[in-house]
């Protein structure tokens, strides 16, 4: 495994790469584990799912229970939902030495979403989110990102409107989601990609339907992006990237291995040298992350029956018991470098709210742990998933997204 080092400029990626390959935000899935391993595999930036920006501000334990980092995780734009200036700029301000950027959340279309006015619901405010990026990017110097993603409308000169407004306001890039609201699959537009990138200066990624390297080089060609960002394909094969048309048995046993190693903490036995042992579960990390990513990977590898077994397995030692008879994978150690970079990085975000203290109206001063628990289900898109297997003739792909 190649290390990656450094703090790196994501304008300068923009700048500096023919086209800028991105992880997609994927709530439950594009945890730190996930794009410690999309990084192994030609990714070369990534969204953490989306995150509430107003519980992010209120709670200690939000914060630690939506975002962990560490050294490899370099670039990561966090994504926040938010649909006010002092729940944006005061998460933003909060998380800004942990992260390379944020992103406001501009596409999510699912219901409970566009009750909260977050999400897609937010493009029908244009002068809300305007105001938003505006105060972040005035809030925290460059090079830190500030970023939207959107899902484009059915009249297409209102986006092209939008996005001239945003990059005005000083937004560094925007992704756009090239299908409306009401559009789960199908085709994306394209032409409407086309037309932003005429219009706007800054770097726009293009996200939708992209399933393998190709799609990404000929979606560059019809539109002129200067990224591509993949939710779905990425998840079915991490190392989509490289240009590989399904998940590699070395890209499961990284996975294995990192959910391993990188969720240790305790550097007084690294320092002495005496390796963790590895019991059934790894530290910090849920069965359902653990579990799900290699449903996903495995799904063009598995048999029908195989997967009827494997996707249904509840605790971690079944999982590993099946990895190593069908693959021959165990959990590996990682050496002391690679321990030390996969370690966790402490988050400490102590005095780092003044911006929200200053931002936000008198009347909020109660602190209220409000967590979004993705892990208290399996979630839509995971039993989509299942189901597909179950009855191979209905073919249910894309039709449950989970949000975007
Ligand atoms: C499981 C899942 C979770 C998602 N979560 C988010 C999210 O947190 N924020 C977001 O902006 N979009 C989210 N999306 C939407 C994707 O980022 C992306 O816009 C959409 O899936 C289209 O890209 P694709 O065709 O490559 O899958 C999610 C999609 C999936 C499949």
């Amino acid at each position: 495994m190649a290390l990656k080092c450094g703090n790196i400029n994501v304008i300068d990626l923009f700048e500096s790469k023919d086209l800028v390959k991105i992880c997609a935000p994927m709530v439950r899935y594009s945890k730190l584990q996930f794009r410690n391993l999309v990084g192994l595999y030609g990714c070369d930036l990534a969204f953490t799912p989306m995150i509430l920006a107003d519980s992010f501000c209120k709670s200690e334990k939000a914060r630690n229970n939506e975002f962990t980092t560490n050294n490899a995780d370099l670039p990561v734009i966090i994504q926040f939902a938010a649909n006010t200036v002092h729940d944006f700029v005061g998460a933003a301000c909060l998380a800004s030495p942990f992260c390379n950027g944020v992103d406001l959340n501009c596409g999510c279309p699912q219901t409970w979403a566009k009750k909260m006015g977050l999400g897609c619901s937010m493009l029908n405010e244009p002068e809300l989110i305007f105001n938003i990026v505006r105060q972040c990017r005035n809030q925290i110097s460059k090079p830190f990102t500030v970023s939207v993603k959107m899902r484009i409308n059915k009249n297409i000169s209102k986006t092209v409107d939008i996005c001239k407004q945003l990059e005005m306001a000083g937004a560094s890039f925007l992704t756009v989601h090239a299908r409306t609201a009401d559009q789960n699959t199908g085709d994306i537009n394209s032409e409407a990609l086309r037309l932003l990138t005429s219009q706007v200066k800054i770097p726009i990624v293009a996200n939708g339907g992209v399933k393998t390297l190709e799609d990404c080089y000929k979606l560059q060609e019809k539109t002129n992006c200067k990224g591509v960002m993949v939710a779905n394909g990425i998840l079915n094969n991490p190392t989509i990237f490289m240009g590989n048309s399904i998940t590699s048995m070395e890209c499961i046993q990284n996975w294995v291995n990192i959910c391993y190693n990188s969720t240790f903490q305790n550097i007084e036995m690294l320092q002495q040298n005496v390796k963790p042992v590895f019991d059934e579960k790894p530290y910090n990390l849920t069965f359902q992350c653990f579990h799900h990513h290699l449903v996903f990977m495995l799904d063009k590898i598995l048999s029908r029956k195989q997967k009827q077994v494997f996707n249904n397995f509840q605790h971690f030692q079944e999982v590993l018991g099946f990895l190593k008879t069908s693959f021959g994978i165990v959990p590996k150690h990682f050496n002391n470098d690679m321990y030390d970079h996969f370690k966790l990085i402490k988050t400490d975000y102590s005095n780092r709210d003044q911006v929200y203290n200053k931002l936000k109206p008198n009347d909020i001063n109660k602190i209220k742990d409000i967590l979004y628990d993705c892990e208290s289900n399996k979630g839509k898109y995971f039993n989509s998933k299942i189901q597909e297997n179950e009855n191979q003739f209905c073919d249910l792909s894309g039709m449950f997204l989970e949000n975007g």
